[in-house]
């Protein structure tokens, strides 16, 4: 970890700070690009206060440093030239009033108090104040394996599979449910998630394309492997019987799947 700028910050740091020892590469991978810019960096969860002045060697002086934590006493970072606001995470007028004095942010760290209702109001809450191109990073995400921070069918990382689908549902061949047109992608680190906002690019159609090159007439194989050679040989026959009945493309497609999820046995890989 020596050559690691994050984790050089936190030595450096002149008072105590909390972080895994494999953050450090997540935060130098996620976070390095903004280093030495003017940029607006939040961090929820102040505690000892070492974390801000981490923030602040790690990204140079032109950055905004700003922790948010429910404990008044952090107010005395002030004193350091952080700015720092006192309320609770998981209260969404708290969240309104930030992002009405604070404007923009580039960065937003979520290092509170890890429940899932926590996790999920702060980034409900400030998803609209992230610039393009800017992160919305929580941090601690294993607590949605752990007893203790809520049920576990609203888990921080379920509803994340969750914003995942809802990008999915931009594709053109997805008409029927909302969809997610701020969040760009989703990374996923060990106890890290990353939320990568780009209004632009997810706003952008995705519409079929081709190159215009020679095809070779070359003969799309997809569905070959997938018929299973019992089935047609029962099933050929009736082809030209069943064809023109209503759903029995549909029942073919259904029975071909669950014949290829049995076949190469894909339940081992769902645990
Ligand atoms: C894990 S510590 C932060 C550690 C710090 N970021 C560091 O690196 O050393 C969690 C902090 O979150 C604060 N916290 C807990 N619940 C909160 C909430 N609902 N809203 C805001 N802050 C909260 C706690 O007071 C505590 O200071």
């Amino acid at each position: 970890m020596n050559d690691s700028p994050s984790f050089a910050a936190y030595l450096e740091s002149p008072y105590r700070s909390l972080k895994h020892s494999s953050y450090f590469r997540v935060y130098d991978t996620l976070f390095g690009p903004y280093r030495g810019r003017a940029i607006t960096f939040v961090e929820v969860g102040i505690l000892g206060g070492g974390s801000l002045f981490m923030w602040r060697s790690f990204f140079g002086p032109q950055a905004r440093i700003i922790g948010v934590d429910l404990n008044p006493n952090a107010r005395k970072w002030e004193k350091d030239g952080f700015e720092i606001f006192i309320g609770s995470q998981s209260d969404t007028s708290f969240w309104q009033d930030f992002a009405r004095k604070v404007g923009p942010v580039d960065i937003l760290l979520d290092d509170g108090g890890h429940t899932y209702a926590q996790q999920i109001i702060t980034v409900e809450s400030m998803l609209d104040s992230i610039r393009d191109k800017g992160l919305l990073v929580v941090e601690d995400t294993h607590t949605s394996y752990l007893q203790g921070y809520g049920p576990e069918k609203f888990s921080f990382m379920r509803y994340s599979q969750n914003l995942i689908d809802r990008i999915n549902r931009r594709s053109s061949l997805v008409s029927d449910s909302p969809a997610e047109r701020r969040i760009w992608s989703v990374q996923c680190f060990e106890s890290i998630v990353a939320f990568h906002i780009n209004r632009p690019e997810s706003a952008a159609p995705s519409v079929v394309t081709t190159n215009d090159k020679p095809g070779d007439d070359a003969q799309d194989f997809r569905h070959r492997e997938r018929r299973d050679p019992r089935i047609v040989t029962v099933a050929r026959p009736l082809v030209p019987l069943l064809r023109h009945l209503p759903g029995i493309r549909r029942a073919g497609r259904w029975l071909r799947n669950r014949a290829e999820l049995r076949r190469f046995r894909i339940d081992r890989f769902f645990r």
